[in-house]
């Protein structure tokens, strides 16, 4: 048995080129423990319909298991001679119960319908598999901000001193988007869950056979309500693969700031050696590479799924062999991250925060202007006064070269007769940041109570 799944009406083989460039038993493999589940439950729905005797769908099932063990064992491997795992295991099959079963097992199905099912089981698992590697990154980030609760840090916009913050208001600040791409994973699997099973090439099945049997059998929630849509849509495709890329940009954002606070002019943190590298020519060298290789490899899940997208958006209804390029990007965009997760959690589990570095810098850049403008609002001051004086003060404290808690009294009303030596009271960055108390501020007690709440929707996903 060759493998090759058609042949009837041609007068010879496909040319070698033409061979080489039709094959994708090099990346739809992954496919073939799916595609064996789903021709199992595709079998019992043959002797349903009376297309398959009882004696022979045990033979069949008898032979997918064997085929199964062996896929599984790699004893059973794609040939040359196979264009798609589909064909590949279909020779397999034949091999182990002989063309008079084995040949039986396509009737009604189609590789289109076939492949559109097992991407989606494919992908549906795959996405379960990131999405706890995506919690184990919330849980690195949760645990060190639960160990740095007091530890401050400047707080930044346009890369700039802006106001002070807490270590773990800016540490939970990262989990709440890797909280959303797992939830958006879950979103995607209730679109993913319908089976294109039934649908044949794009028309449906005449045999009489159950889609919904299947759809359920293989842990679908439904079976398509459209064979052409079934077959041709792969819109699931560039979903899973967005989140994809999404959750690669959310850990990139992190890798970012840990690049910098890695080097010695932050001076925030120290990696672990076990999470960063040395350099082939100068000793001295300790290189933030997870941070570096997730930053980078965040381009390629982009281009993973852009790459989807363009290869989706002229194609006529229905399945075109287009469609078999819509593997490898999804593949690898999985792949990637199943590489990079493992690593940034414990390159994250494994900072060391250097705290006194952070909160020596948390006042500089005169983070505590806006602190003065709120003191004279609460003064009774309208807010453009308060920020004009506020300005004032900062505009002198860097004349004078000291900060603005260095401020004297007479400097002081001479900016603003409204501004008096009691403003030192909130020229303090723990008191800046204890003022901040309402819902999602950045004060202990709001970042306490978003900790535990962080930790409580971490562990419902
Ligand atoms: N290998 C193809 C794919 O991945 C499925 C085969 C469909 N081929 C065909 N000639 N209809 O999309």
């Amino acid at each position: 048995v060759t493998g090759a799944l058609w042949g009837g009406r041609f007068a010879g083989g496909p040319a070698e080129a033409m061979a080489a460039l039709s094959k994708s038993t090099q990346f739809d493999w992954v496919l073939a423990p799916y595609d064996i589940r789903a021709s199992m439950a595709h079998a019992r729905v043959l002797n349903g319909a009376g297309l398959l005797t009882a004696h022979d769908l045990e033979t069949m099932l008898a032979g997918l298991d064997s085929l199964a063990a062996d896929v599984a064992s790699g004893a059973f491997v794609a040939a040359e001679t196979d264009e798609d795992v589909h064909g590949a295991l279909e020779r397999g099959l034949i091999d182990r119960v002989g063309p008079e079963v084995g040949g039986r097992l396509r009737a009604g199905r189609s590789r289109n319908d076939q492949v559109a099912t097992l991407f989606r089981m494919w992908l549906r698992d795959a996405v379960r598999r990131v999405s706890v590697g995506v919690l184990d990154v919330v849980d690195a980030l949760t645990t060190q901000a639960a160990d740095h609760l007091d530890a401050v840090m400047p707080g930044k916009t346009h890369s700039q001193a802006a106001q002070p913050v807490l270590l773990a208001h800016h540490l939970l600040a990262h989990t709440h988007p890797l909280l959303r791409d797992v939830q958006r994973f879950q979103d995607f699997d209730k679109r993913a869950a319908v089976s294109p099973y039934g649908s044949g090439a794009l028309a449906g099945s005449s045999l009489g056979l159950s889609p919904e049997k299947i759809a359920a059998e293989l842990g679908f929630d439904s079976s398509a309500e459209n064979s052409i849509d079934a077959t041709s849509s792969r819109d699931f495709a560039a979903e899973a693969a967005f989140v994809l890329a999404m959750t690669a940009v959310d850990l990139s954002r992190l890798a970012e700031e840990i690049i910098s606070w890695s080097t010695p002019e932050y001076g925030y943190v120290t990696l672990a050696d076990a999470w960063s590298t040395g350099s082939s020519i100068m000793p001295q060298k300790k290189n933030p590479d997870v941070a570096e290789l997730t930053r980078g490899k965040s381009g390629r899940l982009i281009g993973n799924l852009t790459g989807l997208l363009a290869t989706l958006k002229a194609q006529p209804l229905a399945y075109n062999r287009d469609l078999q390029e819509d593997k490898e990007p999804v593949f690898d965009s999985v792949a990637q991250l199943e590489l990079l997760l493992p690593a940034i959690t414990g390159l994250v589990a494994t900072l060391e925060f250097h705290t006194d570095r952070m909160a020596e810098l948390a006042p500089a850049g005169f983070t505590l202007a806006t602190d003065i403008a709120e003191w004279l609002v609460r003064q009774g001051v309208p807010f453009r006064v308060a920020h004009e004086a506020a300005g004032g003060c900062v505009r002198k404290a860097e004349e004078r070269g000291v900060g603005l808690a260095e401020l004297t009294d007479e400097e002081l009303a001479a900016i603003d007769p409204n501004l008096t030596g009691a403003v030192r009271e909130v020229l303090t960055v723990e008191g800046s940041i204890a003022s901040r108390d309402a819902r999602g501020g950045t004060a202990g007690t709001q970042v306490a109570g978003q900790l535990d709440r962080v930790r409580g929707a971490s562990s419902k996903l």
